[in-house]
């Protein structure tokens, strides 16, 4: 009994540092979003590639997080947040600002896409991961 209690406290504390890792790493998202978003309206190529290799990382993170609780819908727009990454790098790469545009603004789709459904705002306005 003892070593199923102990077990059981173990698990919780794992989950909890997760969840605080996601929290710095969304943290993270916030910046490079910013940055990326900075370097668009400057049509500042490398600084955009930077930002989107950040991002990129950060969304490879989402990517794992998710996958390892079997939220599909939150892999998917993991994957499609990636997917924009490289549109986005392309055709920054081309000096194709439009198209660039069009490519940050999916990547953002993909962050109010998922806060929709997995974040949960809390009385003192900070956020955590909702409770499924
Ligand atoms: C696949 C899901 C997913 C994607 C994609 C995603 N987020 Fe989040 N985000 C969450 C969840 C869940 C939380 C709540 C967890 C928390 O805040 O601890 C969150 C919290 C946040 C927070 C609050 C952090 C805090 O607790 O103070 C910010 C800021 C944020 N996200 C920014 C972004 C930005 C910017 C993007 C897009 C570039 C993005 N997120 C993409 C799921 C996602």
């Amino acid at each position: 009994m003892r070593v199923l209690a102990i077990f059981a406290f173990l698990g919780a504390a794992f989950a909890a540092t997760a969840d605080q890792d996601y929290e710095v790493n969304m943290k993270a998202a916030k910046s490079a979003l910013d940055g990326i978003s900075k370097a668009l309206q400057a049509q500042a190529g490398s600084e955009l590639a930077a930002g989107a290799e950040k991002m990129s990382d950060i969304y490879q993170k989402n990517f794992a997080f998710w996958t390892e609780r079997k939220q599909g819908d939150a892999v998917k727009l993991s994957n499609d947040g990636i997917a924009a990454l490289q549109a986005l790098n392309g055709a920054a790469k081309a000096s194709n600002w439009t198209e660039a545009g069009a490519s940050f603004k999916k990547l953002r789709g993909t962050c109010a896409g998922c806060h929709d459904i997995h974040r949960e705002k809390l009385p003192d306005g900070s956020y955590r991961i909702k409770q499924q």
